[in-house]
């Protein structure tokens, strides 16, 4: 996205965030000296000077507290500037997150992921109302139901792309049963139901 971004911005400076140093090694390393790439928290995020726009992809959902994430996306913007974001929302793999809470709740699993859930998927309604208590004067979001092919490799898809957080919290020597366990409850999963949050904001 950020390669993208600098080839619609041939005159402009993009600064390129991520919490994960090994996401912004990789980021670094393919970019060069094109952008400005830098490990940061997005709900304590803080720029030498305010910029134009903001532009998230597939992140926001994994912060809990949208409410901080607003208000600082909102302090690093000069007036004027704007937000466009997509990234998860209500409903969004909702067959996945039910089969990981149930199989959370079970041995030898629930030591380490019971009452876990890394997701905050919120509805656009919501998302409004957060936007304008942060300070944007105009908040424009909606819903986007998007079905992606689990590519005929479901089990490779659930570990690769959507259980990491919950591997994470996992020992090695039981990530295989899990991944499993979850694909069990799920049944047929060669399409994962997608539900983006699409976020238009003027600060
Ligand atoms: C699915 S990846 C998306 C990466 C990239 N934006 C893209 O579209 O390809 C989600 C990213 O969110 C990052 N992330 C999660 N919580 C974050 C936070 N509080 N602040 C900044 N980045 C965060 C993770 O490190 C991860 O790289």
């Amino acid at each position: 996205m950020t390669e993208q971004l600098l080839e619609r911005l041939p005159h402009g400076r993009v600064i390129a965030v991520d919490a994960s140093p090994a996401m912004v090694r990789l980021a670094a390393e393919r970019l060069g000296d094109r952008a400005d790439v830098r490990v940061a928290d997005l709900t304590t995020l803080e720029l030498e000077a305010p910029v134009d726009a903001v532009l998230s992809t597939a992140t926001l959902h994994w912060i809990a507290d949208h409410d901080a994430l607003f208000a600082r996306l909102r302090g690093v913007l000069r007036d004027g500037g704007r937000l466009v974001a997509q990234c998860g929302g209500a409903g969004n793999v909702v067959a996945v997150r039910d089969a990981t809470a149930a199989v959370g709740a079970q041995a030898p699993f629930a030591q380490a992921l019971e009452g876990f859930d890394p997701w905050t998927f919120a509805t656009a309604e919501e998302t409004e109302a957060r936007l304008r208590a942060a300070g944007f004067v105009q908040a424009r979001c909606w819903l986007e139901p998007r079905d992606v092919s689990t590519a005929g490799a479901p089990e490779e898809y659930l570990r690769t792309v959507m259980l990491g957080a919950h591997l994470q919290r996992l020992a090695p020597e039981h990530h295989d049963a899990y991944v499993t366990a979850v694909l069990a409850r799920l049944g047929d999963f060669h399409v994962a139901h997608y539900v983006r949050l699409n976020i238009e904001a003027v600060a």
